[in-house]
C-alpha cells in the first residue's frame, strides 16, 4: 500500500523546524566569541522565540511528532540496505535523545522546575571544562543529522547545484564557530565570578529528573527495539507475494516489501537518485502484469508520475507495496561500473539530475528550398561544415551540443549555472551567426541562396541524463519544457523577423540590459502557456546588448529588416 501522503511532509516540516532550532541555538554559541554579555542578548532574543508558548508549542510538538514518525519509518523498513549517508543519518538521530538528555536536565528542567540560573554564564560555568566534549559531540551530531535530511529535501531542486557550495560552506562553518564560541565564553565564565551554587535540594531534583528521564528513554528503546524484532518475526512469517522482474527472473517478499525494497533485498541493480523518497523518478518500472491489483496513483506518486507525463502502467518502485503478484521492467538503466556504487548518490545523480540550464535551439532557415536547388553532395559538405562550426561555437562559450540534425542544433549551457550561463548562450548565438556570414562569403556561388539561421534562447530547468548502452557509449541528453520553449521561440523568428529571440527569463538571468527592445507573447504549442521573449532583428543589435552598448531599438532594425526582405 502507498504510504500515507501526511506523513512525509509531516516529518519533513518538524524536522525543518528542529532544525532551525539547533540553528538559532548553535549561533547564539557562536556569538560567544564577543563574549558571554553578547551571548545573552541574543539568548534573550532565542527565548522570546522558542519559550514563548507558541514557539514552546510548536518546538515540543514538531520533536514529538518527528521522533513518532521517524520511529514509525524505522519500523516499516522492509530492509537495512541503503545508501551510506542514510545509515548515518539514522544513527545521529538515535544518538541525539542520548546525548541531550543531560543537557536537557541541567538547562531547561533545572530552569523551570528547580529556579537554577539557566542563563549562559552560569549554564558555561558548570559545563566548561567537564562535559566540553560531551556538549561538543552532541552539538556536532545534532547539526550532521539535520543538515543530511535538508540534503536529502534539497537536492533534487534546480536551484540546489548552484548553492551547493555556499550551503557546505555554512554546514562547516557553522558548527565551527558555535564550538569556538562555546570554547572563548566557558573559559570567560571561569574568569568571572562563580554563579549562585546549586543546593543540595536543587542537585537531588535535577537528578531525579535526569533518572526519570533515562528511565523513560531506556523504556522507549526497549519498547522500540520489541516493535522491531516483532516488525522482523511478523515479516518472515507473513504471507509473501512474487515479483517477476524483466531480465531477473522472479523473487519472493514478504507483503508489504516496496518494489526498490524489493530490488535492493535480491541486489537486483535499480537506480533510486533520491533514496526512495518519490522525488527523482528514477526508480521507475513499468508493470506489465498485475497492475490493476496496484491502487491507484496518489499524493508524492501521482503528483510525480502527472509531472513527467508518465505513460499507463508505469509507477515507482520506492512507492508501490503490490498485494499480489506483479510481473516488471526497471525502466532507467543502473550501468556497468555504475553496478558496483548503486548507492553512491553523485555516480546516481548523473544518471536524472534536474537543474537549471539555458538552452538555445538554432534552425537554418528555408532549408527544404535549400536542398531541392542544390546537388545532394554540396548539401552533404555543407552540413558537414555546419556541424563543426556550429559545435565549436558552442563549447568554445561552455556549452554541449545536446542534438544535432541536418539544419540546426540544440544547444544545453549549465555550466556555470545562472547568469553566466545565460550570457554564454547568448555569446555563442551571436559567434553562430558571425560564423554563417563567413560560410556564406566562403560558400558563394556554390548555394543557390545565402543560409540564414534562427534562433531561440530560454533558461528554465531541465533534466539530464545518460542515453547509452554503457558508461563509454552514453552520452548525456536534456529533456523537459525548457527545450520545448527554445525551440518554440526559435520556429517564432521566421514570423517576428527577427534572427534572435530571448525570453524574458533569459534576460532576466543574464543581468543583460534588454531595455527598449520590444516584448511579445508567444504561445507554447499544446499548452495555454504564453512566454513572454525579446526580439533581437540582427547579430549587430545582439552584440550592441552583449557588449552594453544598444543604441538601435527593436523597432528600427526590424522596420530596416523587413523592408530590406522585401
Ligand atoms: S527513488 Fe526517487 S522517486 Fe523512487
Amino acid at each position: 500500500m502507498t504510504s500515507n501522503v501526511w506523513v512525509r511532509p509531516a516529518r519533513m516540516w518538524s524536522g525543518i523546524i528542529l532544525f532551525a532550532f539547533v540553528t538559532t541555538h548553535l549561533l547564539n554559541h557562536a556569538v560567544g566569541v564577543f563574549g558571554i554579555s553578547a551571548m545573552q542578548v541574543v539568548q534573550e532574543w532565542r527565548w522570546a522565540l522558542w519559550k514563548a508558548p507558541l514557539g514552546a508549542t510548536v518546538l515540543y510538538g514538531a520533536a514529538l511528532v518527528h521522533i513518532t514518525l521517524t520511529t514509525y519509518r524505522l519500523i516499516r523498513r522492509q530492509t537495512w540496505r541503503m545508501p551510506d549517508d542514510e545509515v548515518l543519518q539514522i544513527i545521529f538521530g538515535l544518538s541525539i535523545p542520548f546525548l541531550v538528555l543531560g543537557h536537557i536536565a541541567e538547562t531547561r528542567i533545572a530552569g523551570s522546575f528547580y529556579g537554577v540560573d539557566e542563563a549562559y554564564h552560569a549554564v558555561l560555568f558548570r559545563l566548561w571544562p567537564d562535559v566540553a566534549w560531551w556538549q561538543s559531540t552532541l552539538l556536532i551530531v545534532a547539526w550532521s543529522h539535520g543538515v543530511i535530511g535538508l540534503h536529502h529535501i534539497l537536492r533534487h531542486r534546480h536551484w540546489y547545484p548552484r548553492w551547493r557550495v555556499t550551503l557546505v560552506v555554512l554546514a562547516v562553518l557553522i558548527p565551527f564557530l558555535s564550538l569556538a564560541g562555546f570554547v572563548a565564553a566557558g573559559r570567560e565564565a571561569h574568569a568571572m565570578a562563580p554563579p549562585q551554587a546549586i543546593s543540595q535540594e536543587q542537585r537531588a531534583g535535577i537528578d531525579d529528573a535526569r533518572m526519570m528521564m533515562k528511565g523513560g528513554l531506556a523504556t522507549f528503546g526497549a519498547g522500540v527495539l520489541a516493535l522491531l524484532a516483532f516488525a522482523y518475526i511478523r515479516r518472515r512469517a507473513a504471507a509473501t507475494v512474487t515479483l517477476t522482474y524483466r531480465g531477473y527472473g522472479p523473487v519472493k517478499v514478504p507483503l508489504g516489501t516496496s518494489v526498490l525494497e524489493a530490488s535492493r533485498m535480491h541486489h537486483i541493480p535499480h537506480p533510486s537518485a533520491c533514496g526512495g523518497r518519490g522525488r527523482c523518478s528514477t526508480c521507475r518500472v513499468h508493470v506489465l502484469s498485475g497492475a490493476s491489483d496496484l491502487p491507484e496513483p496518489f499524493g508524492v506518486e501521482g503528483r510525480l508520475l502527472d509531472r513527467i507525463g508518465a505513460s499507463a502502467n508505469v509507477r515507482l518502485a520506492c512507492q508501490i507495496r503490490p498485494t499480489h503478484d506483479v510481473g516488471l521492467r526497471i525502466l532507467m538503466p543502473v550501468l556497468g561500473e555504475q553496478r558496483a556504487r548503486e548507492e553512491d548518490e553523485q555516480q546516481i545523480q548523473e544518471w536524472a539530475l534536474e537543474q537549471e540550464a539555458t538552452v538555445l535551439c538554432l534552425d537554418l532557415r528555408a532549408f527544404n528550398m535549400l536542398t531541392r536547388a542544390s546537388q545532394p553532395y554540396e548539401i552533404a559538405v555543407l552540413i558537414n561544415r555546419f556541424s563543426s562550426e556550429m559545435t565549436q561555437a558552442v563549447e568554445n562559450r561552455g556549452g554541449r551540443v545536446d542534438q544535432m540534425h541536418g539544419h540546426g542544433l540544440l544547444a544545453v549551457f549549465d555550466t556555470p549555472a545562472g547568469g553566466a550561463s545565460a550570457r554564454n548562450a547568448l555569446h555563442a548565438a551571436r559567434d553562430m551567426a558571425r560564423v554563417i556570414d563567413l560560410l556564406n562569403v566562403e560558400i558563394a556561388g556554390a548555394l543557390p541562396i545565402p543560409i540564414r539561421a534562427g534562433v531561440g534562447v530560454h533558461t528554465g530547468p531541465v533534466v539530464l541524463t545518460r542515453i547509452g548502452a554503457d558508461v563509454a557509449s552514453s552520452s548525456l541528453r536534456a529533456f523537459g519544457g525548457t527545450i520545448t520553449i527554445a525551440a518554440r521561440l526559435e520556429a517564432a523568428t521566421k514570423d517576428m523577423l527577427a534572427d534572435f529571440v530571448v525570453s524574458e527569463e533569459t534576460a532576466r538571468i543574464s543581468k543583460l540590459d534588454f531595455s527598449g527592445l520590444k516584448t511579445r507573447d508567444i504561445m507554447v504549442d499544446g499548452s495555454d502557456m504564453a512566454v513572454s521573449a525579446y526580439m533581437i532583428s540582427d547579430q549587430e543589435l545582439l552584440a550592441q546588448v552583449l557588449g552594453g552598448t544598444k543604441t538601435v531599438t527593436e523597432t528600427k532594425s526590424q522596420t530596416a529588416m523587413a523592408a530590406a526582405r522585401g
